[in-house]
């Protein structure tokens, strides 16, 4: 059992318990993306609500559009340079890979690390189909990243941190791969107000992108608490739940997308 902490309560949610629901709904938005009711918008139509230029957009595999099922645009935060090596965390179907590998060119690397099989396999297989050999995946855990210390330029990642029960633990490794200098650019799910403890030890609720939210100021005290330097957060107001129940709770706490860029200094 994994203890969420936070600064005004501490509630239990078993991790492996998450992870599985995590990796159950997942499996099915990589799969299925167009038969599936969710409580959240998912695809194209979604991402261009959120602020991506259409023509990348018109660049990368449509396939992966259709599983995208991120929470805010922050590639331009990664300030992503020909020959960049980038990571993204939690990388799905592949849509926020296949833009950083357009804009790091044939001597870039972007690699996309994920713990659900049907999102690597679909990922990979769209990178071999459409032959973009910059692009990578891997499989693995945000919480113990498997790669040396000051390896990448950029850490990118759109709507997974929120999901995982040991948030400073991630960004203390995205901290440790991140060359000096290297920015962390991401979208997350965040909450104004402290989730209630029914709220946070629901484990469908945490799949569902809402139980993990963090609240605000817990959530840049463990970014800053890692050595990263927060540059920038904004707040993503497009975003919103498609269940209309779903976004009256997300109202009551203040659950909402953010863009964040922070840098190791
Ligand atoms: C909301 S989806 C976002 C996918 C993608 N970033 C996008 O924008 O479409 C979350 C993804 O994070 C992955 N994920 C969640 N928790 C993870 C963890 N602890 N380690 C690795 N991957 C994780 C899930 O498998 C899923 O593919």
């Amino acid at each position: 059992m994994e203890t969420a902490q936070t600064a005004q309560i501490s509630v239990t949610v078993d991790k492996n318990v998450v992870q599985k629901k995590v990796r159950e709904m997942y499996a099915k938005v990589a799969q299925n993306p167009k038969g599936l009711s969710l409580h959240f918008e998912m695809g194209r139509g979604l991402a261009e609500k959120l602020g991506y230029p259409k023509a990348d957009l018109d660049m990368i595999p449509q396939e992966a559009l259709d599983s995208y099922a991120g929470v805010g645009y922050h590639i331009d935060f990664a300030d992503l340079n020909e020959g960049s090596k980038v990571l993204d965390l939690g990388s799905g179907s592949g849509t926020d890979l296949f833009l950083a590998a357009l804009k790091i060119g044939k001597t870039g690397k972007a690699i996309g690390l994920d713990m659900t099989d049907a999102q690597l396999q679909k990922a990979a297989n769209l990178a071999r189909k459409y032959r973009i050999a910059n692009a990578e995946l891997k499989k693995g855990y945000i919480e113990k990243l498997p790669f040396n210390g000051s390896t990448f330029d950029a850490v990118i990642s759109n709507g997974v941190i929120n999901l995982s029960t040991e948030k400073e633990t991630v960004f203390r490794e995205i901290f440790r791969v991140l060359k000096k200098g290297g920015r962390m650019a991401i979208s997350d799910i965040i909450s104004e107000k402290q989730l209630s403890d029914r709220v946070v030890s629901d484990p469908t609720l945490w799949a569902e992108c809402i139980g993990g939210a963090m609240q605000q100021d817990n959530y840049k005290s463990a970014i800053m608490s890692s050595g990263l330097k927060l540059k920038e957060i904004k707040d993503n107001p497009q975003y919103r739940f498609l269940n209309p129940d779903t976004q009256k709770g997300a109202d009551k706490y203040g659950v909402k997308s953010a863009s964040i860029l922070a840098v190791k200094e």
